[in-house]
Formats: structure tokens, C-alpha cells, sequence
């Protein structure tokens, strides 16, 4: 039985490799990484470690894989949506039995600029005719803990998220029912949505981070374009000032604060909090 995770060397697909280490061998786990060098800790624990870019999809060795666990690309929507497209026919090819994806929530539905990709993805997949589980995967609390210090620096915290709230998930949660899903019968067809145990603003986000380190954090809500021009301005590239944005826009209209029970289920406890990734990011 080997289960392969590709994006192993990323944050997401790190965590899910260290979760599946604590339920099978690691003779039983392979990973499909664009750069081996960064994987060279899993090859010495024994785990097969594979070189593969998803927009080179001659590279892609899916051989002998029963269980693919694909972990979404990052990048413009175009080159990843093809890209994951060559990855799930590479993975067909191959005869893997089964496919895994980690999606985002409500992606055949969702408003969400970045949610096209994925339902693009995700009906591939099921056109194919493959045994695959979908993992719905609500924003990550780290997305909005790791610029925290920054803003605590700056003196605000910056968003057009207005009153919205979101039900963010950790990415150790969503590691854990990863490994669950892959190592466990009964996925076949299930869609799973999988969000944090309950909806939070960004005023409560920052008056968290405030009472954690007693420093005062006012939550600036600005318009769209005045935050895809700081975006912008400090630095980062066009499509992703507009990905953060339409995010954003998502947060304030509501799209991302439903709380969902399949991350309880399947981890059969509750999801944790963003105070405790609060917390453990801004920890002295
Ligand atoms: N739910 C959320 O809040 C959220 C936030 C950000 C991203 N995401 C999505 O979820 C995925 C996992 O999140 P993450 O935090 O683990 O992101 P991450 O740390 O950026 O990891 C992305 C992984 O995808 C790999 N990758 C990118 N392009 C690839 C390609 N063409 N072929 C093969 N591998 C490729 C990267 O390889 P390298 O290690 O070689 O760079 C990396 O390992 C992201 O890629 C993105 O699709 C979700």
C-alpha cells in the first residue's frame, strides 16, 4: 500500500507527511517534490522521494502509487489549473486507485476568484472516472496569525474585511484529517468541508493578539483598492495583490464564516481555535 504526497516539501503537504509517519511506515510513503534536496530529511527516514513538477508532467512518476494525495500548486490560475490537470491524467495513467485533493471551500459554488481553479480541478477529477475524496480546505488561521508581529510593529491591522467574519481552520488540523482520509476506508466520493470550530472578525483577531502581547492593535478596515494598492506597494506581485483582495472582499460580503461539523468528525474532537494559533504565533 503506498500513499504519495506531493507538495511534501511545502507547508500544507509537510505537516500531512508528518501525520502520515505517525500511522504507516515510512516504506509505505512517497512524495513527489519539485526540489529533492529539500525532502533529503523524509529520503532518510525511508521515505521514497520522488522529483516531479506539475507543469512538467513528463517528470511525473505516479508508478506504483495506490493512494495520490494531491496537494493544490500555487501560482497564476492559468498555469496552475493546467498544471493540475496534467497532474490528475499523469495520475490516471499511472493506475493510481485513488486521488485525494485538497480544495477550498464551497469550490463548484464559491464567489472566490481563486475557487475557479479548483472546481476546474475538482470536475476534472470526477470526469476521469477516479475513486477521489475532496478536501474542502477552509483558509488557514496562519494565513492571518504570521503577519500579526508585522502589524503589531506598524501599529494596525490592515484589511477591507469591514464586520466580516471567516471560520479559518489550522493547517494542523487539516494535516491531521489529511492523513486520516488517506490511511482510512469509506472516502470514496466524499466531499469534505473543512473549516475551524467558529466564525471570528478581524477586530476580534486583533484585540486577541492585543490582550496576548498588551500592546494596542487598532483593525483598520479600508476599501478594496486602497489595500491592493498597499498590496501592491509593498511589494507583491499583481496576481496575488488581487487574489488577497478578492479574499478580503470575500471575508466582509461572508462568503467564508459558515462552520462546517466534517473537520470534528473526521479528527473526532474539535477543531482548534484561532486564539491557540494566535498565541502560538505571537509567543514570546
Ligand atoms: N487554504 C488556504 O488558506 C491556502 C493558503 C495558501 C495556499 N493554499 C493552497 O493550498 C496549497 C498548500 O498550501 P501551503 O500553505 O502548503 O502552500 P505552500 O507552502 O506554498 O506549498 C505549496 C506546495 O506546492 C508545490 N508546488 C507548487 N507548484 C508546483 C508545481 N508546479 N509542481 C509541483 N509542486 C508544486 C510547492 O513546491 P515547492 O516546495 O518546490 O515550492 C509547495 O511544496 C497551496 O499550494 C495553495 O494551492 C491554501
Amino acid at each position: 500500500m503506498t500513499i504519495l504526497v506531493t507538495g511534501a516539501t511545502g507547508h500544507l503537504g509537510g505537516l500531512i507527511t508528518r501525520r502520515l509517519l505517525d500511522r504507516v511506515p515510512a516504506t509505505d510513503l512517497a512524495v513527489s517534490v519539485r526540489d529533492t534536496t529539500k525532502a533529503a530529511d523524509l529520503a532518510t527516514l525511508g521515505v521514497d522521494v520522488r522529483q516531479g513538477d506539475f507543469t512538467r508532467p513528463d517528470t511525473l512518476r505516479f508508478t506504483g502509487v495506490d493512494t495520490l494525495l494531491l496537494v493544490s500548486a500555487d501560482g497564476p490560475d492559468e498555469l496552475r489549473k493546467a498544471a493540475q490537470r496534467d497532474a490528475v491524467d499523469a495520475a490516471v495513467k499511472a493506475g493510481v486507485q485513488r486521488l485525494i485533493y485538497t480544495s477550498v471551500s464551497d469550490a463548484a459554488t464559491s464567489p472566490l476568484s481563486l475557487a475557479k481553479v479548483h472546481a476546474a480541478t475538482e470536475a476534472h477529477i470526477r470526469d476521469t472516472g477516479i475513486p477521489f475524496t475532496f478536501l474542502r480546505n477552509g483558509m488557514y488561521h496562519e494565513n492571518y496569525t504570521a503577519s500579526l508581529s508585522g502589524a503589531l510593529d506598524r501599529g494596525s491591522l490592515v484589511t477591507s474585511t469591514g464586520t466580516g467574519a471567516i471560520a479559518s481552520v489550522s493547517r494542523e488540523d487539516l494535516a491531521e484529517a489529511a492523513a486520516i482520509v488517506a490511511t482510512t476506508p469509506g472516502h470514496d466520493g466524499a466531499t469534505y468541508e473543512l473549516t475551524g470550530p467558529r466564525a471570528w472578525t478581524f477586530d476580534e483577531l486583533a484585540s486577541l493578539a492585543s490582550s496576548v502581547t498588551g500592546k494596542p492593535l487598532p483593525h483598520v478596515s479600508v476599501t478594496d483598492a486602497e489595500l491592493r494598492a498597499a498590496l501592491v506597494a509593498a511589494g507583491l506581485p499583481d496576481f496575488v495583490a488581487d487574489l488577497l483582495t478578492d479574499i478580503n472582499a470575500n471575508i466582509r460580503t461572508g462568503t467564508l464564516s459558515q462552520v462546517r461539523p466534517d473537520l470534528a468528525t473526521l479528527l473526532d474532537r474539535a477543531p482548534t481555535p484561532i486564539e491557540h494559533t494566535v498565541r502560538a504565533a505571537l509567543a514570546p
